[in-house]
């Protein structure tokens, strides 16, 4: 059982691996040995994953895989993806090759603006707070100077402070909304520190506004801070190609396809059983890449879903038609990304994600991020209306039984060889690796 400790972020890293090793593994040293064994010997590297957060003790490794041959508006890209799941970047890069010779992956960016707030209560007269507000709203703007002053040289800055009564919500409750354009950093430290300048300068200002009476000079801060919902940083990808190209073997009927994939993509839209599995399959895609950018994935997931329901029931992100015998995939997807600050200039693989990537700004990064999202749900379409997910994904899942069992390289070689002809299950690998355990005895 454990035990509560007080100071334990003062603890050096071997006496916090001690006390979790003496508290929860009863001192086995093969706990300790796990933990160290995923130290990177280089120590300045070690030290730069140490202090990214608090209390770390070893390195949580994901694979990092490339999708190649993704043409995206006319360029070529090969697209980093950080995760777990055996079958998506093999499905990722089997979809680009597919779009590739159709023309490839056309990206637009909608809007590129954020929001964020300042939450108060003012017990008062809403025209005299009206008043104010737009008397204090240019010193509002002005105090934020030193924070905005850079972002402005590249082109960014506050766009808006408005104030909104949302007394019908809660009591006295009212709102600075601000939006804000921040180029290629995400801008979540951007955004908060204006907020929390304007949370200062509007409070003090308030004390000292005539107007008020004593109780309406005391407006009461709740929280500054910026919104992951971001419905206005906005991009579409999308591809397109005659019905008849849509097939790339003899096993599939273009036309079939087509009308089974509009089928699917129409059941995503209007039953939510089924848009939230379609969407977590996108997010396979778009988490992947935006891992691997160094990007805050938490972040794109609550504003994605959030976006997935602004209609008022949960809904898919992807459509589909045909017009004119010519068939239409696309995705609208809200993303707040970044390739300054943050881990961009930090995370050495990061970095060369980055580079990989031609170095782009956010809005190509917002494209490219789109696309690998629009391609893991054209990928997982495709296997779901023709040979059904389990055969792919239990073919990419065999690698994990293999390991599970600790197959040698060339059991792997001669089972992967097997199982080309066989229906992969836990259950035949087992048998297979076992025949072929008995055999080589
Ligand atoms: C699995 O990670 C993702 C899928 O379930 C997505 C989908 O059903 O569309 C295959």
């Amino acid at each position: 059982m454990g035990k509560p400790i007080s100071g334990f972020s003062k603890l050096s890293k071997s006496k916090k691996i001690d006390w979790i090793v003496d508290t929860y593994f009863a001192q086995n040293t093969n706990a300790k040995n796990i933990i160290k064994q995923y130290w990177n010997s280089n120590d300045k590297l070690q030290q730069l994953h140490d202090e990214f957060i608090e209390n770390t003790i070893t390195n949580y490794y994901l694979p990092l895989g490339v999708a190649p041959n993704f043409l995206i508006n006319g360029k070529l890209h090969t697209i980093p993806m950080a995760i777990e799941e055996s079958s998506v970047v093999a499905a990722a890069s089997k979809a680009a090759k597919f779009w590739l010779d159709r023309g490839g992956f056309k990206t637009t960016i909608i809007s590129t603006t954020k929001i964020g707030q300042v939450h108060f209560m003012y017990s008062g007269d809403f025209e005299k707070l009206q008043h104010f507000f737009s008397q204090v709203k240019p010193k509002l703007i002005s105090d934020s100077k030193p924070i905005t002053k850079n972002m402005e040289k590249r082109g960014g800055g506050i766009l808006d402070i408005e104030l909104k009564d949302k007394t019908a919500d809660i009591p006295n409750y009212y709102q600075l909304h601000a939006t804000f354009e921040t180029q290629d950093a995400m801008g979540a430290n951007f955004i908060n520190s204006c907020l929390e300048q304007f949370a200062k300068t509007f409070k003090t200002e308030a004390k000292a506004y005539a107007d008020f009476s004593d109780a309406e000079k005391n407006i009461d801060i709740v929280m500054s801070i910026l919104s992951n919902y971001v419905p206005n940083c906005l991009v579409r990808a999308e591809v397109s190609c005659p019905v008849d190209d849509l097939s790339d073997d003899d096993k599939i009927n273009p036309r079939t396809f087509a009308k089974k994939f509009i089928q699917a993509v129409k059941i995503a839209e209007v039953e939510p059983y089924r848009s939230v599995t379609h969407n977590k399959g996108i997010m396979n895609g778009i988490d992947a890449v935006v891992l691997a950018t160094g990007n805050d994935f938490r972040a794109v997931e609550a504003g994605v879903h959030a976006y997935a329901s602004r209609n008022g029931q949960y809904s898919s992100l992807t459509h589909a038609s045909i017009e004119n015998d010519i068939f239409r995939f696309w995705i609208e997807i809200p993303l707040a990304l970044g390739t300054v600050g943050g881990l961009t200039g930090l995370h050495p693989l990061v970095k060369l994600s980055l580079e990989l990537l031609h170095k782009p700004s956010a809005k190509e990064l917002m494209g490219i991020v789109s696309v690998a999202g629009l391609a893991q749900n054209f990928g997982a379409l495709r296997s779901l209306i023709t040979t059904g997910i389990q055969e792919g994904h239990m073919k990419m899942h065999l690698m994990n039984i293999l390991n599970q069992f600790e197959a040698t390289n060339s059991e792997k070689e001669q089972l992967i060889e097997h199982f080309k002809t066989q229906t992969v299950s836990h259950s035949a690998v087992v048998d297979a690796l076992n025949i072929l355990r008995r055999v080589e005895k």
